[in-house]
């Protein structure tokens, strides 16, 4: 992906099925959107620490979007015929010292998985990450259960880098392990800081 869904406005992508999608950062008007896609996520039950009662409400969503109006921060909206189908966002460490270090999330709504969206989504966002003046490295969390997004991240260059075990709880005797997993951008792969 060349063009950037940040500084050159909204991106065009085709699915492999051809279905047309946009791709643009989010603002105050997918809030509603994106409300309905955490919903249905964590009522899934399956890929996110938080439960149902955990949801993120619209004026909780509105003031996510807010936050993500700064220079080492993106959030970006899939879009089919104008509905939010998906969102990734990157959002660099406060602090100094791992300011250079940029977290990364994604999520599909559930009817449009497995069509491209999500590889859409990440395209974009390591292509920002990549020509970043600052961002050096990628990091995520994902349940080791998660395959279809483990396989994802690979195809992007993440490899894991630690892994939690018995991280999250699903029940008296069910839980799952947690990957941390880490993506230099190529620009700092010669950095000697990186070893
Ligand atoms: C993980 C997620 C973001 C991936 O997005 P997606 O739109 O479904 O993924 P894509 O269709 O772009 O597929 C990307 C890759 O995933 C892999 N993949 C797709 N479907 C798969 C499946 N059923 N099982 C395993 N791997 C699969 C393929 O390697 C595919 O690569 P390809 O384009 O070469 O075929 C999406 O499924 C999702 O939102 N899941 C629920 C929420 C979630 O898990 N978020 C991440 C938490 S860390």
């Amino acid at each position: 992906m060349k063009r950037h869904a940040d500084s050159n406005g909204p991106l065009d992508v085709r699915l492999k099925d051809g279905t047309p999608i946009v791709i643009r950062r989010a603002c105050s008007r997918d809030a509603d959107d994106l409300a309905r896609l955490d919903q249905a996520l964590v009522s899934e039950g399956l890929w996110t620490v938080r439960d149902p009662r955990e949801r993120v409400s619209v004026v909780e969503e509105l003031k996510r979007i807010a936050s993500y109006d700064a220079p080492d921060r993106l959030l970006l909206v899939a879009l089919e015929r104008g509905r939010v189908i998906g969102e990734t966002a990157l959002k660099a460490h406060k602090v100094a010292r791992c300011a250079h270090v940029a977290t990364f999330s994604i999520s599909v709504a559930g009817e449009y998985r497995g069509r491209g969206v999500g590889r859409a989504l990440m395209g974009a966002a390591c292509a920002w990450a990549d020509s970043h003046p600052t961002i050096e490295k990628l990091e995520l969390f994902v349940f080791s259960s998660n395959d279809r997004a483990l396989s994802l991240y690979k195809t992007f260059g993440f490899v894991v880098e630690g892994r939690r075990e018995r991280y999250v709880r699903f029940g008296p005797t069910t839980y799952v392990d947690d990957l941390v997993m880490g993506r230099l951008c190529p620009k700092a792969a010669g950095n000697p800081r990186n070893g």
